[in-house]
């Protein structure tokens, strides 16, 4: 079986810059702290505590020290408590997201109604309505654009990991909505090459592996936009999920991983599908698999080296 790695796979600029900060600010005579996961993959979590950076979910969890804000960014408010509590703010907002918070207040305070078009419960969504001070509409669907009223101006910002051609699909609605409209397309391009890459390596390929944080949305949708050209996609966290069935008959597979995945983890992945698959598997009548070398065939007979 061959394996193939997508061209653009796993940490995107912002979460790498965001990693690198805290790992940086890591400090032996000082407390650090994450608000909120610093990117939505456990075993980096992991690497973070052993660094002696913690999560917490609120800032009054932080007694003094660092706080470094994650690359979705936070409500402006978040700021002014962080700066009464006289702690060091480490903003690895990642620069995308800082555009839309910014494109979003500054349509609020031109009298603009701002509509989100993104995940209602996405952290970076929630950052981006803060900074219009919670005055624009959050949605996700075509339908929910249809149902919006008509407004005098509109303008429209994107959570930037939205897909492209859904966020295409829901501004057409809205055009007939409102006679002067802006459009902020802020849509990261990461997101674009690495589900367009994903599906350029699911088209020469029989299976496609999918790396990445369960709870991670970008991952999720790599596997869905494979699993949407007929591909088979499965979508681990860790090389342990790997099961040998799926590379049954496979001549070749693809690996990619979300934009929180890092190397470490899609090298673990890799040697793993080597290794599970350097043997045949064999169907028996019975059913059962046995997995091994076949070194002979005589009539009827499969002769298979297990050991
Ligand atoms: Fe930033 Fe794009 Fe990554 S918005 S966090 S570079 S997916």
């Amino acid at each position: 079986m061959k394996i193939y790695l997508a061209e653009h796979r796993g940490f995107c600029y912002g979460v790498k810059r965001a990693v690198d900060m805290a790992i940086s600010s890591a400090d032996e005579g000082c407390l650090v702290h994450t608000l909120g996961p610093i990117i939505h993959n456990p075993q980096m979590i992991n690497r973070l505590k052993e660094l002696g950076i913690k999560t917490v979910d609120q800032l009054a969890e932080i007694p003094e020290g660092k706080v470094i804000i994650r690359s979705h960014g936070v409500a402006p408010a978040i700021y002014r408590q962080a700066e009464n509590k006289h702690l060091t703010i480490i903003d690895a907002t990642c620069p995308h997201v800082k555009k839309a918070q910014q494109a979003a207040h500054e349509l609020v305070t031109a009298g603009y109604k701002v509509v989100i078009v993104g995940e209602p419960h996405h952290p970076e969504v929630q950052s981006i309505l803060a900074w219009t001070n919670q005055e624009a509409a959050v949605i996700e669907t075509p339908a929910e654009a249809e149902k919006l009223p008509n407004y005098s101006r509109l303008g429209i910002v994107a959570q930037t990991t939205f897909a492209a051609n859904k966020f295409d699909a829901i501004v057409a609605i809205l055009k007939s909505k409102s006679e002067e409209i802006r459009i902020e397309r802020t849509i990261c391009t990461a997101t674009d090459f690495r589900q367009q890459a994903a599906v350029n390596l699911a088209k020469k390929v029989d299976v496609m592996i999918v790396v990445g944080g369960k709870n991670s949305a970008n991952t999720a949708r790599l596997a869905s936009v494979c699993q949407d050209i007929g591909k088979p996609a499965y979508h681990i966290e860790s090389a342990s999920e790997l099961k040998p069935d799926w590379f049954i008959n496979v001549q070749a597979a693809g690996i990619t991983a979300g934009a929180s995945t890092p190397d470490w983890v899609i090298k673990e992945v890799y040697e793993r599908m080597e290794e599970l698959t350097m043997h045949d598997v064999i169907h028996l009548e019975n059913g059962s698999l046995i997995k091994g070398t076949v070194v002979g065939v005589r009539h009827d007979e499969v002769f298979v080296d297990i050991g």
